[in-house]
């Protein structure tokens, strides 16, 4: 039966999406971190597209909204979200031309883990409220599809290039 909390394998692909671009960023691999993070941005905005258009307006119609349940919240923590993204990609950006990008690296790294505390709470939020929550308020057929609709799910299963298979590929024509 289709439940709303596998979309939390959506959260779990994306966080570890996420902290490929931080692996590359510690390989001093500007252009993979790079290319990698604005990979998570599209998949971090087609689930929150999701979520924004199709899962946000069903709880608002159907669930009974109680404190920190409301969609102002979630929305909130989406803009917050997409703002620290968007000076992410311009502190990886900058690495390219900076004589001491040591120091940036440091900053942005604690940056990010700021980030990613406001993620996880983000988490917190949708599985235990938001997800649990539409799996009461509809039936098997309508998650179904819905799920159908869902463009993140999909998304996340392309192909990322990673610093992981980068090593694994270099090792292998060093063999
Ligand atoms: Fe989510
Ligand atoms: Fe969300």
């Amino acid at each position: 039966m289709p439940s709303f909390l596998e979309l939390l394998e959506t959260h779990s692909a994306l966080d570890a999406v996420f902290q490929e671009h931080q692996y590359a960023l510690l390989h001093f691999d500007f252009a993979l971190a790079l290319k990698i993070l604005q990979e998570y941005r599209s998949l971090l905005e087609a689930h929150m597209a999701d979520e924004e258009n199709l899962l946000l307006p069903l709880h608002g119609e159907r669930a009974d909204i109680g404190k920190d349940g409301g969609k102002h919240l979630f929305l909130f923590e989406h803009e917050k979200m997409r703002r620290r993204l968007k000076l992410f990609i311009e502190a990886t950006e900058s690495l390219f031309t900076e004589k001491y990008p040591e120091a940036v690296i440091l900053r942005l790294l604690d940056r990010e883990a700021f980030y990613n505390r406001l993620c996880s709470h983000h988490d917190i939020r949708e599985t235990r409220i938001l997800y649990p929550e539409l799996d009461k308020v509809t039936n098997e057929t309508e998650r179904t599809e819905i799920f159908g609709r869902l463009i993140a799910a999909r998304a996340v299963t392309m192909p990322c290039p990673t610093v992981s298979n980068t090593a694994v590929e270099t090792d292998l024509h060093q063999e």
